[in-house]
């Protein structure tokens, strides 16, 4: 197969044992493999583009930039947590070795006694919980155990762009259907609150193929927290056309302005439905530990450990064991106001408050968030002033809004359309996400941008 192998590896390892390596050996590192079978596995079609790649290679090329597009805190995480981590690593060697398949034990049992209170469930941490690689990893393990060639999976829009891909990736149909905003009184900044979905439209999306619906409350990237009559709507659609929710609850210890979070599992008949997701990279501002989580009941859950036990086996010990102390401490200071889960709400609600000054100073019009990392804006007045701002005909006017955006003004955002399927797109296609889980110095470095931005606005 790889008829150049012996050059590759001179061009490869000779640097290293310091030989040269010549012009024609480093062509032979830019060969194509070609095969008369396709290449590539059939469950690739369709997913081979990534937006999050071209933007953050185009946030990469601009040498002096505020990135506000992806979803990570840029400040230290809270020092119990750090601390958990340390004593994980230099504590018990055991930590270094393999654990539990299904999840550390201390960690399995902490989020069954912690989550069960909030659901009011009797949660047995060997079969109702999963630890998995974050929630990437507990998405990727519910769509792969339960969606199956030709069933239908819905999909509320705008939505975290991985849903679509693993739906395909299972040989599931992917069904959308579109929260949209009501109108709002002329000078008042639209809220998350104000996107809904249209009862009958989503009733008509449950079809006897329908298999799961996704929910994710709050939600990426608009910020909406899903109220209770929402949450019976969807309830009572499951149930009656006897469909699996998978709910991806990631943010939700963030939200603001006195919303609540509810989980759906929760509600009367659900729990026996319903996959609940988390994440400890969110939960605790740590998202490079990549430790997440699945609860459900046992019929679901033995599942996703097939899957689980034949692909990741088991996840990193370390992270899981400074993960348990997290909540460990967390169940401790539990609704008080010393609790992470109080204060850090607190504190991100301050950074949301600032980054929307900031945008309305320049004309932008963000939808305030109820909850998660994100906010989403309006540039339709930008689309109505500079409508030909370069890139292809087809290309939608938030991506080429962006890249505008990310040269001539600094600033790194992500547009909204690519968290739409395709024929949506066009109808959404004037909004862009911003992320304010961000350090002081980062929001002033932002600030900075914006009034240059406003100083050129000014005639
Ligand atoms: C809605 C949502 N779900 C899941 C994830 C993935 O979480 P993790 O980093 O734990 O894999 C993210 C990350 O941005 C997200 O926004």
């Amino acid at each position: 197969m790889f008829r150049n192998a012996a050059a590759i590896y001179l061009h490869l390892v000779g640097p290293l044992q310091g030989k040269k390596s010549g012009a024609s050996l480093t062509r032979c590192l830019h060969q194509t493999l070609t095969m008369a079978k396709q290449l590539q596995a059939r469950r690739l079609d369709r997913i081979d583009y990534n937006p999050w790649v071209e933007f953050a290679k185009l946030a990469s090329e601009e040498a002096d930039v505020v990135n506000l597009g992806q979803g990570f805190p840029d400040f230290s995480p809270p020092e119990f947590a750090v601390e958990a981590f340390q004593h994980a690593v230099s504590g018990d060697f055991m930590l270094n070795q393999y654990t539990k398949a299904f999840g550390y034990p201390p960690l399995t049992k902490i989020l069954a006694s912690f989550f069960g209170k909030l659901l009011g469930q009797e949660i047995d941490p060997l079969k109702n919980v999963l630890v998995t690689v974050g929630a990437y990893g507990a998405l990727f393990t519910a769509f792969q155990a339960l969606v199956d060639e030709g069933d239908e999976v819905i999909i509320i829009e705008p939505f975290f762009d991985c849903y679509e891909p693993m739906t395909l990736m299972a040989g599931g149909r992917p069904v959308f259907v579109s929260l949209k905003p009501s109108p709002t009184q002329k000078g008042e900044p639209d809220s998350s609150s104000n996107w809904q979905l249209d009862p009958t439209e989503l009733a008509s999306k449950f079809t006897s193929r329908t298999k799961a619906f996704i929910l994710n409350t709050p939600n990426n990237p608009l910020g909406k927290v899903f109220s209770r009559e929402e949450l019976e709507l969807v309830a009572s659609l499951c149930q009656q056309h006897d469909v699996v929710c998978i709910t991806d609850e990631v943010y939700q210890w963030l939200v603001f302005d006195g919303f609540q979070h509810i989980s759906i599992a929760s509600l009367p008949g659900m729990w026996e439905r319903t996959l609940t997701i988390g994440s400890a990279g969110k939960t605790f501002s740590v998202t490079g530990w990549k430790v997440g989580w699945v609860l459900g009941p046992d019929s679901l859950m033995k599942h996703l450990r097939t899957v689980h036990q034949n692909s990741i086996y088991s996840c990193a010990t370390q992270g899981q064991a400074a993960v348990a102390q997290s909540f460990e401490r967390e169940q401790v200071h539990f609704g008080q106001p010393s609790s992470y889960f109080v204060q850090f709400p607190q504190y991100i609600q301050r950074c949301r408050d600032h980054m929307i000054q900031s945008l309305q100073s320049v004309g932008l019009r963000p939808v305030i968030p109820q909850g998660s990392y994100f906010l989403i804006t309006d540039i339709s007045d930008f689309k109505n002033k500079m409508p030909d701002l370069p890139g292809a005909a087809d290309e939608p006017y938030d991506r080429r809004f962006v890249k505008w955006m990310i040269k001539n003004k600094g600033l790194v955002a992500i547009p909204v359309s690519i968290f739409f399927s395709v024929p949506h797109q066009k109808f959404f296609d004037h909004y862009i996400r911003f992320c304010f889980v961000k350090d002081e110095s980062t929001l002033r470095a932002m600030d900075q941008k914006l009034q240059k931005w406003k100083a050129e606005l000014t005639p």
